[in-house]
């Protein structure tokens, strides 16, 4: 993987589509050009490209070429093949080492990306969290991701896009880690109680209408202990830390992205209608008292219910106090 995007290397990307489907097979060179309609130097030329990719490929100039195994690269190639969504995910756009996949997908949709579009990372070197914090984005061990999307409803209907994002990491990992996922509202997503991924979502709108909005996630996939630093080690973990052995970030974003579009479909008709009694199972704060911090405002109470706008529903006292958005700690008792 280079540090451009991988979707112009097309005879990289064909001579793979047809080998990798037989491991250990050698293809001549001849099957292989009438197959893809390539030159034998055109194939030789694609896999020296995928071997700089990091993947395991015999080349003999005699024989011709064999796949042995991909790498758990997040190349458009890997993340492509058997990618089962429609819009999310069917644009590219892959690096090895950028500042950070928002910044570069907000880019992209001022010039006009298509809805869909993801820009994913492999490393970051300014991963931006919220409220302005810095998101730890270790080279081969995260997955670091940006959605371009360009809904046609109301700005106001935006930042219910990051519960839905919640809601669609939280059915992504419950498949590998299940009864062990929490959301904590709005959008962190807990894996044993520790923060295992965030949203971070950013808007374009112009009074009533939306531009574009990026959502940009990050999950914390292959982190070893080692891998963070001091101050997040008590409150961060990783999908690896948690199961005790790696596993395939590309097929964890694969299965991400499908459940994100569903969600998103659906959020589209029914917003959270429905899907906020699934925020509400997945929720970590119902029912604990909690300390809420919005703007300069603070405010103490029980977490008691999520509406179907999403919002937080506070007890305090005999007061139901609705809250669309701040940042939540929960106290220990
Ligand atoms: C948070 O919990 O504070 C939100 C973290 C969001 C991190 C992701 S990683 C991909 C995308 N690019 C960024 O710079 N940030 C988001």
């Amino acid at each position: 993987m280079t540090s451009a995007s991988h979707s112009g290397d097309t005879s990289a990307e064909s001579l793979l589509q047809v080998i990798r489907k037989h491991p250990g097979q050698t293809h001549t060179y001849a099957s292989l050009s009438k197959k893809l309609n390539l030159t034998t130097d055109q194939l030789i030329a694609g896999a020296k490209q995928l071997a700089l990719w990091d993947y395991r490929i015999g080349l003999r100039l005699s024989k011709g070429i064999t796949f042995f195994s991909a790498p758990d690269q997040l190349t458009s190639a890997e993340i492509s093949l058997g990618l089962n969504t429609k819009q999310i995910g069917r644009h590219i756009l892959a690096y090895r080492t950028i500042q950070s996949t928002n910044d570069l997908a907000a880019a992209q949709a001022e010039h006009g990306a298509p809805e869909g579009t993801i820009v994913v990372a492999d490393q970051q070197t300014k991963g931006r969290g919220r409220l302005g914090r810095a998101w730890f984005s270790p080279a081969g061990a995260g997955i670091y991701v940006s959605i371009i999307l360009r809904p046609k409803f109301a700005p106001e209907l935006a930042p219910g896009l990051s519960l839905m994002t919640a809601l669609a990491l939280a059915r992504t990992l419950e498949k590998l880690c299940p009864d062990a996922v929490a959301i904590k509202w709005p959008n962190d997503v807990l894996l044993g109680g520790k923060k295992v991924a965030g949203i971070l979502t950013e808007l374009s709108a112009e009074r009533d209408k939306i531009g574009h909005v990026i959502v940009g996630v990050g999950i914390n996939v292959n982190h070893g202990v080692g891998h963070f630093p001091d101050d997040l080690k008590q409150t961060a973990t990783s999908v690896r830390r948690f199961l005790k052995h790696k596993v395939s970030r590309v097929e964890l974003l694969r299965y991400f992205l499908a459940q994100f579009e569903s969600e998103y479909t659906h959020y589209q008709k029914h917003q959270l209608a429905q899907s906020h009694r699934q925020l509400r199972k997945y929720s970590s704060l119902l029912g604990r008292e909690i300390t809420v911090i919005a703007g300069r405002s603070r405010i103490s109470g029980i977490a008691h219910d999520i509406d179907i706008h999403g919002r937080l529903i506070l007890r305090s006292g005999s007061e139901l106090i609705p809250i669309t958005a701040g940042e939540v700690t929960v106290e220990k008792r």
